[in-house]
């Protein structure tokens, strides 16, 4: 551990609201697989914006489920169904419980972030947009909160306006001030970026947005895991999230929608589960949250999510957003150091990700290197190639870290950042 690991620790100890001192190691035996090795070298998980490594409480509630509760839900009227349908509906008051949501009903099961955006954009889309409707979307959105947007702007005639981001990566405000119009329908906006780590001011924005009577999206995607997020002390109108990015199963996630919202939006899929009566002539929409869960849901996802965010809170949260901040911290140092290196992005605000490039290096060349030595990070567009061409750059190098990453991964990196450098000049 390097001196600045070693105040980090010393500060959180003198912070009475931290219970105990935040002890990484004990944190990591917690994940099987941070103690891997690659080709003979401990993994370095950098990766982590990308999907996050589970908890032991994740992998046992998933195959105990398997091993002794498998049965679906809402449905069968045997001791292991009701069994089974306990533990899905138990589940979604965690996650309610973990939004501080108002009600279980405004808590959606979806697949994941992007499922949650496209089912708003079809849904709510398809009542509340028409010809000459303005959808915000922010130019550092994920393709996930983009592409939704287009596809329904384009069978409703609605019109995609993009609020920009400057030189250092962060939302421009006062562009959304101006843009806000009544001619806006909603403004989707991520809370973190997936590529650049920037942390929007989501309150402030919802706050600007409802002054104008504009819903909110926000993609939750990059909050959820570095941040304590509050639905309703954002007031945000939708809130999305995906399970795999907060060290739950993937194919899970959540739509947190304000109830009158959801009760007044068409059902997005149909099939078994979201009706009350059907009859050839007449189907009738069951109650929310169920309205939007056609088919048999995800219900040992639901329950791994449900561990997952168990987990979380039994961690001293602010201690492990405090041991991020000091890695990204780190990281930002020693990577200005590195000559010619460029970060993508200088936010005041950032937590998670980290995008940079580095002269006569290409990224897929930079990530493989780094892969050489066990160090995993991500390189490419990450999904948001608007952004990308906002600075000018085909691919960026991310490194993304989560509460259970060290120094010394920090170092490793940065050590084959150099290499990488050295060897291609
Ligand atoms: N959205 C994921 C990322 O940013 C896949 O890497």
């Amino acid at each position: 551990m390097n001196s600045s690991a070693k105040s980090e620790n010393t500060d959180l100890q003198s912070d009475s609201r931290i219970r105990k001192p935040f002890d990484v190691n004990r944190i990591r035996s917690r994940f099987p697989a941070l103690s891997m090795e690659i080709r003979g070298r401990p993994l370095a998980y950098l990766d982590n914006a990308s999907t996050t490594q589970k908890p032991v409480p994740v992998i046992e509630a998933m195959e105990r489920f398997y091993r002794y509760s498998t049965a679906n839900v809402h449905r069968g009227v045997h001791a292991l169904s009701d069994c089974s349908s306990a533990m899905f509906e138990d589940a979604r008051r965690w996650v309610k419980v973990f939004l501080n949501a108002g009600s279980e009903r405004e808590i959606v099961f979806v697949r994941g972030a992007t499922e949650a955006v496209n089912l708003v954009a079809a849904s709510w889309g398809s009542e509340n947009l028409r010809e000459g409707s303005e959808i915000l979307v922010s130019e550092m959105e994920h393709h996930a909160n983009i592409v939704p947007w287009q596809m329904i702007a384009r069978r409703t005639g609605a019109r995609l306006r993009v609020v920009p981001v400057d030189d250092d990566g962060e939302l421009r405000v006062d562009a959304l001030r101006e843009m806000l119009s009544e001619r806006v329908a909603i403004l989707a906006v991520t809370h973190v970026s997936n590529a650049l780590g920037t942390v929007n001011p989501v309150k402030e924005i919802v706050k600007l947005a409802h002054e104008c009577g504009v819903p909110v999206l926000i993609d939750g995607a990059q909050g959820v895991p570095h941040l304590k997020v509050d639905v309703r002390d954002l007031d945000a109108d939708f809130y999305v999230f995906s399970g795999h990015k907060v060290f739950a199963p993937s194919g899970i996630g959540v739509l947190y929608g304000k109830e009158k919202l959801l009760e007044a939006m068409p059902p997005y899929q149909t099939g078994g589960d979201m009706i009350l009566t059907v009859s050839f002539e007449r189907t009738t929409f069951n109650d929310l949250p169920h309205k939007f869960e056609a088919g048999t849901p995800n219900i040992e996802g639901a329950i791994g999510l449900a561990e997952a965010l168990k987990f979380l809170g039994g961690l001293d949260r602010d201690a492990a957003m405090a041991h991020e901040r000091a890695l990204l911290a780190e990281t930002i140092r020693q990577l200005d150091e590195i000559d010619g290196l460029r970060r993508i992005g200088r936010p005041k605000h950032q937590a998670g990700s980290i995008s940079f490039t580095v002269p006569g290096v290409h990224p897929h060349d930079m990530g493989a290197l780094l892969d050489s030595r066990a160090v995993a990070v991500r390189a490419g567009h990450h999904c948001a190639q608007p952004l990308m061409e906002r600075f000018g750059v085909g691919a960026t190098t991310r490194a993304s870290f989560a509460f259970y990453n060290t120094f010394e991964e920090v170092e490793r990196l940065v050590r084959g950042i150099r290499t990488a450098r050295e060897y291609m000049k």
